[in-house]
């Protein structure tokens, strides 16, 4: 087998939309990926801001917008041979991963972090059995299952109550606590119809009755004075989940020296084992751990931004997006952290196209707090369609102010009150669908709709 050409890091940022443009492919455009598109944007890199819905909340800030299947590997080869990023930088887990392995066997960009580290952790058996395996890191225990027969063998072997997920998922889609074994039934059906492809397999774990859950965000940069790869380890983020989403973040988690040890620890084996032992690798996790005591439990690992992280916009002096966007450029990180801050999500509340938002002055009204909206094109109740940030001397304080900015804005009905006495027959203009993409100065993106007969891409 040939060894996969290693693709250099550009030793020069160029100037977007010329011919010395440093480019990078991002697959996934919610709202960490137009945070993401906003700190390659500073950094003058030209940022092709892929999704499968049109108008996502990535495209609206990139040079280049495209809708595709994300899972249909062709589509994303034919958008590399396109455009021929330097990077390719997946930002959601449901990706054809092996057009990634393609793009780096056959050198066409770096997949950020590596196309394997990919492979590796959309799948929950990947990960933990190297996690567990091959290198002997903490976890609950846990067994595999193909069918409900399996399932209940493997958890009386567990123990009860335990923790049910299909092997392919996220947002806690499929999941289930199982307390008594009568309940194993419906938990099967539960993990095969919420898993992200169809497949029979879950994963049964020992449920952690942990005292809190941390994200450690930690960042393999190169490191200018050696150009060397170094790890780099943010505050500890605490984090409230409910059915699957968090719902509140706060950094730093104070924890005990031996927690905090021992999870620096967990943290530096995994992600150094998602590099590639040179300088591939490159960029943020988000290591997902539970803490009892002074134990802590490996879960899972993001090997990109994090969504508890989104709090580092208010507590770091670079954010999770600012330093991935650094670490995948070849630029050296900071971590500090700058005050104590927390996060608190605001919810759409209404299902509905088009929503708005009032009281947004009240909610900036709460000393030191921030807000972000999306602009993502239609809310459903639980769909995460801002964020609230606040600082505050301490993390009790900042997390209140954090709660109280989201819980006062107020998604409404973006249809109008009464009907329009003239309504306009062209609300909008559309964007010419064979345009070259930029953002004109009204701020509306143009999604570029293009070309690609065949492609799944937007009609619209
Ligand atoms: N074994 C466990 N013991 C106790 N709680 C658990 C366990 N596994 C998961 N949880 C709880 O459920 C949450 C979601 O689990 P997990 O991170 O595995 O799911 P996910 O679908 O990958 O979610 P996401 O994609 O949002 O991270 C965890 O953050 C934790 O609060
Ligand atoms: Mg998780």
């Amino acid at each position: 087998m040939t060894a996969p050409r290693a693709p250099r890091i550009p030793q020069r940022l160029g100037t977007p939309l010329s011919p010395s443009a440093t480019r990078v492919l991002l697959l996934g455009s919610g709202e960490l990926g137009k945070e993401l598109v906003i700190a390659f944007q500073r950094l003058g890199v030209e940022v092709i801001a892929v999704d499968r819905y049109p108008d996502a909340p990535g495209h609206q800030v990139a040079h280049h917008a495209h809708v595709i299947d994300m899972t249909d590997r062709e589509a994303i080869l034919d958008l590399v041979e396109r455009y021929r990023p330097h990077f390719v930088v997946p930002e959601i887990e449901a990706i054809a991963t092996d057009a990634l392995v393609e793009v780096e066997r056959r050198g066409l960009a770096e997949v950020i972090p590596t196309a394997r580290a990919t492979v590796l952790t959309m799948n929950r058996e990947g990960i933990r059995r190297l996690a567990d395996e091959e290198l002997g890191l903490p976890t609950s225990p846990y067994a595999f299952a193909d069918s409900v027969d399996e399932l209940e063998a493997a958890a009386r072997q567990i123990g009860f109550p335990c923790v049910v997920k299909p092997v392919m998922s996220s947002s806690g889609k499929g999941q289930s606590v199982v307390k008594r074994p009568e309940d194993i039934p419906t938990a099967w059906d539960t993990a095969i119809t919420g898993g992200r492809v169809s497949g029979e397999r879950v994963i049964v774990e020992g449920f952690v009755d942990f005292d809190y859950e941390i994200t450690l965000l930690t960042v393999r940069a190169v490191d200018p004075a050696t150009g060397k790869l170094t790890t780099h380890f943010c505050a500890p983020i605490g984090h409230v989940q409910d059915r699957g989403d968090y719902v509140e973040s706060w950094q730093p988690q104070p924890m005990d020296p031996d927690a905090l040890g021992a999870a620096t620890s967990v943290a530096a084996r995994i992600v150094t084992a998602l590099g590639d032992g040179g300088l591939g690798g490159r960029g943020i996790f988000g290591v997902e751990m539970f803490v009892k005591g002074g134990d802590v439990y490996f879960s899972e690992v993001s090997p990109r931004p994090h969504d508890t992280g989104m709090v580092t916009m208010a507590t770091q002096r670079l954010s999770e997006f600012e330093m991935h966007a650094r670490a995948i450029l070849g630029l050296p990180v900071d971590v500090t952290l700058a005050s104590p801050g927390a996060s608190a999500v605001i919810f759409g509340r209404l299902d509905e196209p088009g929503i708005a938002f009032e009281n947004v002055a009240d909610a900036l009204a709460v000393p030191e707090s921030d807000i972000r909206l999306f602009g993502k094109p239609e809310s459903y109740a639980r769909r995460r369609m801002g964020v609230a940030l606040a600082t505050a001397d301490d993390v009790e304080t900042a997390r209140e102010r954090a709660k109280e900015a989201a819980g006062r804005v107020t998604p409404v009905s973006g249809r109008p009150r009464r009907p329009d006495p003239a309504p306009r027959s062209d609300p909008a203009p559309r964007p010419d669908p064979d345009a070259t993409t930029y953002l004109p100065s009204n701020g509306r993106s143009q999604a570029e709709r293009s070309s690609g007969e065949g492609r799944q891409e937007s009609a619209t």
